[in-house]
């Protein structure tokens, strides 16, 4: 087990304990799934009661602060870091993957503390979802960092994330590896979308412009341009609207408050700024599935652009979160189209990698 400081508050069990509570302490081999994203991290593994899986998500950040009474640096992670310390929080994978020695290095220590405070353990084959990005250097960074982790002393292996992202949304689950279908992963920093045959991806699309972070940057806009320039909100606040009131289903305009520099207090109510930032989003992800992927893919492959458009189009990521966005998506595809076209997701698209990861991991760690 590694050197490092106990983080979090949680992580207090010594390293003897801990190995005594790990999971699978026998000689079986325990199957993890890992999602390591640029917002939030998720880990998927058997719980140590032996009932179903137990999912551990937190935000992908650090921040360290000096011990007042050992003078010892310790080390934060996840929302206590980022409430904590919202000065010097470090998000490392920020911008998708660890593209420096330093970011890599971050990240390692990020998720050694996770491991750590979740008793995951040694004896583990381990799946972790890669996006789909032309960026060696930041995957081998990645890479760098679940190897050089305790866990998955029996297996590491990666797998892209829109194909585990998928897999929960199938009723046969693992099975659907052997379909053909199209997927389309809705993450913080890209827009990836792919049509996976049997596992291998076909005209695969990623692009930087679509992105639940622009979403957040649009909210902020808009928020100052709401109320007249009165209200501005940093991204995380941005976040937080969306990810709490965006819901294309029945969207409630909600009031915050916020206190002036000179004292007292402002309340102001938003009632566009959140829905037009995801309307906007909903139609460049249309626009780029129907007018850019589709066309490639029936170009390329017409066959299985019919057999793939024959299956519901699986949306995945943080961003097919939203209330009613497979609903919107398969109105605003269907008319763009002209054609019918179906739409699915899971019952989490922000857990759905890691969940999917962990089936995989589950099979392999039956063959091994
Ligand atoms: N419940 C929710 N409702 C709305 N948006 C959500 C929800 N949960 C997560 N999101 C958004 O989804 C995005 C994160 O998605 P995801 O975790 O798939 O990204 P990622 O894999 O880390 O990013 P990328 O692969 O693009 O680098 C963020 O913009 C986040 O705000
Ligand atoms: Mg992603």
């Amino acid at each position: 087990m590694s050197d490092t400081e106990d983080g979090a508050g949680d992580a207090a069990d010594t390293d003897d304990q801990a190995d005594a509570d790990a999971t699978g302490s026998d000689d079986t081999v325990v199957p993890v799934g890992v999602k390591l994203g640029s917002t939030r991290t998720v880990i998927v593994y058997p719980s140590p009661d032996g009932e179903g899986p137990e999912t551990v998500r937190t935000l992908t950040c650090l921040a360290t602060y000096e011990d007042v009474l050992t003078g010892e640096e310790r080390i934060l992670y996840g929302e206590e870091a980022a409430t904590e310390y919202p000065d010097t929080v470090e998000f490392m994978l920020r911008s998708g993957l660890p593209e420096d020695e330093e970011s890599a290095g971050s990240a390692a220590t990020f998720f050694t503390e996770l491991l750590k405070s979740n008793d995951i353990p040694e004896n583990s084959a381990v799946v972790y979802a890669i996006p789909t990005i032309d960026n060696d250097a930041g995957l081998a960074n990645l890479e760098a960092v679940v190897e050089g982790s305790h866990i998955g002393e029996e297996l590491v292996r990666s797998y892209p994330e829109s194909l585990c992202g998928a897999l929960p949304a199938f009723e046969n689950g693992l099975g659907a590896i052997d379909d053909i279908f199209v997927t389309v992963n809705m993450g913080s920093t890209n827009l990836e979308v792919c049509a996976y045959r049997r596992g291998e991806q076909l005209v695969p699309l990623s692009t930087g412009s679509i992105t639940g972070n622009e979403v957040d940057r649009r909210i902020a806009n808009y928020v100052e341009e709401e109320t007249q320039g009165r209200v501005n909100i940093d991204l995380t606040t941005a976040r937080e609207y969306k990810e709490e009131h965006a819901d294309f289903e029945g969207f409630d305009p909600f009031t915050d408050v916020i206190q002036q520099p000179g004292g007292g207090s402002h309340e102001f109510t938003i009632e566009h700024s959140v829905m037009d930032a995801c309307d906007e989003y909903v139609d460049e992800v249309v626009d780029e599935v129907a007018n850019s992927f589709l066309p490639d893919l029936a170009n390329s492959y017409m066959k299985v652009y019919q057999l793939a458009l024959d299956q519901p189009i699986v949306l995945t990521g943080g961003m097919a979160s939203l209330p009613g966005i497979t609903e919107e998506i398969e109105r605003r595809l269907t008319d763009e189209l002209q054609r019918d076209v179906e739409t699915t997701r899971a019952d989490r698209p922000d857990l759905a990698a890691a969940e999917g990861a962990h089936e995989i991991a589950a099979h392999l760690s039956k063959e091994l």
